[in-house]
């Protein structure tokens, strides 16, 4: 992490180089592994970057990442992600501390965004989860912008 001229996501460029590289593609984890990628090289926030997808009924397991590893199964009874895929809800945790039943497979991390990923039926196929070493990195204009994103990718 940068701490002098820190980079933040430019949301409007990042979506128009998302739509231009995934353009055409459906195979779920080439697109997904490129939104990872795309993502976590836009913004120093961005500690870890990646999916979980729900693979049975109950259960995410991971998929493309970007970062250090990731837990590779996440029951939706469990952490900020299964809040996530459980309720269909967008998760922003200022304090991971303060989020019961928060994951932390990575003891910097302080904070995390994590949006339902749907596919173009409206069912949630995953989630995505960013985390941050900073405290409260995250916005409502994260959350939109990152939301616009996941739509365009996943929901076409
Ligand atoms: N912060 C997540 C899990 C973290 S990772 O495995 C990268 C959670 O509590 O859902």
């Amino acid at each position: 992490m940068k701490m002098q001229n820190p980079t933040m996501a430019d949301y409007a460029t990042l979506a128009k180089t998302i739509a231009s590289l995934t353009e055409g593609e459906t195979d779920m984890v080439a697109l997904m592994a490129t939104v990872a990628c795309e993502l976590h090289h836009s913004d120093d926030r961005f500690d870890w970057t990646g999916f979980y997808r729900v693979t049975e009924p109950g259960l995410l397991k991971i998929g493309p990442y970007q970062g250090g590893h990731g837990c590779l199964v996440i029951p939706f009874e469990r952490g900020v992600c299964g809040a996530a895929a459980r309720t269909g809800e967008v998760q922003l945790v200022p304090d991971v501390d303060a989020f019961p039943g928060h994951i932390a497979c990575a003891s910097s991390t302080r904070s995390e965004i994590v949006l339902p990923v749907r596919n173009a039926s409206g069912e949630i196929i995953a989630v995505l989860d960013i985390d941050s070493d900073q405290p409260d990195a995250f916005t409502e204009e994260d959350s939109v912008a990152l939301d616009a994103i996941l739509t365009a990718t996943f929901a076409r």
